[in-house]
């Protein structure tokens, strides 16, 4: 695919996919990882023992932001805050649906302090921000798909959250459990295409699980295990444009295959934290876009 167009003005499908996928400009929060490093360990993926190089993350992450504003988004910023190292994991700071933020408590007590810092930054834009009572990691374990609200637990946020959720946005939510420790979020196992159509790995989740998400989505799209370890799934779309992962090689082949259009990143830096393009954006639904 040549150059992507611009989300506010979808140009016409693909010609090898059979539907033509229409992008939706949106507004996204993300956070300069100027003080990115590994510092503890609180997944698979961090190695606090191998240095970390700050610089190559910082221009990593300056490209997708770029990336975004390419493709028509809107990205906001939140300073990032000295000794929060994950702060740069944007997804984890909120869930926001309809202009209000369902805010965060985190499992470890090393990101405890992130969540004071997203949710005063979206008090201040004005958005309304609702205290969380069980633990919950944001969009890191919440990613709206249509009518759904998927939600997973597993191994950060607490499936209590999952109701809270639900009923402060009434949105249904369908609740999901991941079961492989390297894919501890619902957003490193499955990412939200459009309204109707996921890609994930299914062995990460549970069998009943899997049975949900196979019942739900039909046309759901299936990735390797080497394109979820490249964090192919942890993908960012626009309803048209894929922002994912370059070494997620067959899933990339597989949304053009589909009509989307597929938009490599590589955030290989950010890798060494556990993260990727969408553990860096937290997506601000509805909320009115800052001057
Ligand atoms: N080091 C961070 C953690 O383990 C990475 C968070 C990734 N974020 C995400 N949305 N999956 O909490």
């Amino acid at each position: 695919p040549a150059t992507p167009g611009r989300a506010g003005t979808p140009r016409s499908g693909s010609t090898r996919g059979e539907e033509i996928r229409t992008a939706r400009a949106r507004r996204y929060l993300m956070c300069r990882p100027e003080h990115f490093t590994v510092a503890y360990e609180i997944n698979p993926w961090m190695d606090s023992s191998r240095a970390v190089d700050t610089d190559l993350a910082l221009a990593q992450w300056e490209h997708l932001r770029r990336t975004y504003l390419d493709l028509g988004h809107v990205v906001d910023l939140v300073d990032p805050l000295p000794g929060l190292p994950d702060m740069v994991f944007a997804a984890n700071g909120a869930l926001v649906i309809d202009g209000h933020a369902l805010g965060v408590r985190f499992r470890h007590a090393e990101r405890a302090a992130e969540a004071g810092a997203y949710a005063a930054w979206l008090r201040a834009q004005g958005i309304e921000v609702t205290d969380a009572v069980a633990l919950n990691e944001g969009e890191g374990d919440f990613l709206l798909a249509g009518d759904w609200l998927l939600a997973g637990s597993g191994f950060r946020s607490d499936p209590a959250s999952h109701a809270e959720a639900q009923e402060l946005f009434g949105v249904p939510v369908v609740s999901l459990v991941l079961v492989d420790p390297r894919f501890y979020h619902l957003d490193t196992a499955l990412a939200v295409l459009d309204d109707r159509t996921v890609a994930w790995w299914p062995p990460a989740f549970s069998p009943g699980s899997r049975r949900v998400v196979e019942r739900l989505f039909p046309d759901a799209i299936e990735a390797t295990e080497e394109d979820a370890l490249a964090f192919g799934l942890n993908a960012v779309s626009d309803g048209r444009h894929v922002v994912v992962a370059a070494a997620a090689r067959h899933l990339v082949a597989e949304l053009s295959s589909r009509g989307y259009v597929p938009v490599p990143v590589d955030l290989s830096e950010l890798l060494r934290g556990g993260g990727g393009a969408k553990c860096c954006t937290l997506e601000l639904r509805d909320a009115v876009a800052a001057a």
